[in-house]
């Protein structure tokens, strides 16, 4: 527990942002919240104060831990930024919906008359960059999810959001890194340093993050 500036809050974004599309159906992805949960209940454990905002998962949030519930990526902004300013650190493992559906129906869409139905999307804000442009102290950790390229793309990520660490999941190709099981990641921090973890469950990996978190 030595360098999250002043013992402060972490903050920590998990699972996926529902996005509706009308009073029965939505668009999402497929993350399970793991990571973040195992993020929060390692670092409870360790004795920083932790703030979870979640999308919906059928987890159980670890005791100790203030917890809130969301769903779109919009209410995931507010509630991630009522907590931002108390917070030395923020991991967003969230995967947050890069698009919602422009206009939401109040009624069921009906698929009678329909040879197709088109959706148009409006772009959800980037909540991760916001916080990299308000940064002040705080340690900022995104996480990267690619099926191409991932260390070129999370490197990208970890400049232009202004991140002090960035953990790369690979998707594709046999590879899958949602829910629990051995998993491959790579962290990358500011300084460059790269980190691979081969073959560790989600609980271990939370642990590797803290520690790299702990050196910067
Ligand atoms: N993120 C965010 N807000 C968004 C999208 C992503 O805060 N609207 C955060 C995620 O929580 C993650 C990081 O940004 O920590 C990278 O997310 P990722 O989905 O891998 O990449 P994107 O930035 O969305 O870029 P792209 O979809 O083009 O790969």
């Amino acid at each position: 527990m030595i360098n999250i500036p002043s013992k402060k809050t972490i903050l920590i974004t998990a699972g996926p942002t529902v996005e509706p599309i009308d009073p029965v159906r939505f668009l999402s992805n497929r993350s399970t919240g793991e990571m973040g949960f195992a993020l929060a209940k390692a670092a409870k454990r360790r004795g920083y104060k932790v703030v979870l905002v979640s999308g919906p998962t059928y987890l159980t949030p670890p005791k100790g831990v203030k917890f809130v519930r969301v769903k779109r990526a919009l209410c995931m902004k507010r509630e991630a930024f009522r907590f931002f300013s108390r917070a030395g650190c923020v991991i967003m493992a969230a995967a947050v919906s890069d698009f919602r559906p422009a206009a939401v129906s109040k009624t069921k869409i009906k698929k009678s008359s329909r040879g197709a139905l088109c959706l148009r999307l409006a772009k959800n804000p980037d909540i991760l960059a916001s916080m990299g442009r308000k940064k002040g102290r705080r340690l900022l950790v995104g996480f990267s999810l690619e099926t191409d390229r991932p260390i070129a793309h999370a490197r990208e990520k970890l400049k232009s959001k202004n991140l002090d660490m960035i953990v790369v999941n690979k998707a594709g190709k046999g590879l899958d890194p949602f829910g629990p099981g051995a998993k491959d990641v790579v962290v990358i921090d500011r300084s460059g340093r790269i980190k691979p973890v081969k073959s560790a469950p989600k609980s271990r990996i939370a642990g590797l993050i803290l520690d790299h978190i702990e050196t910067l």
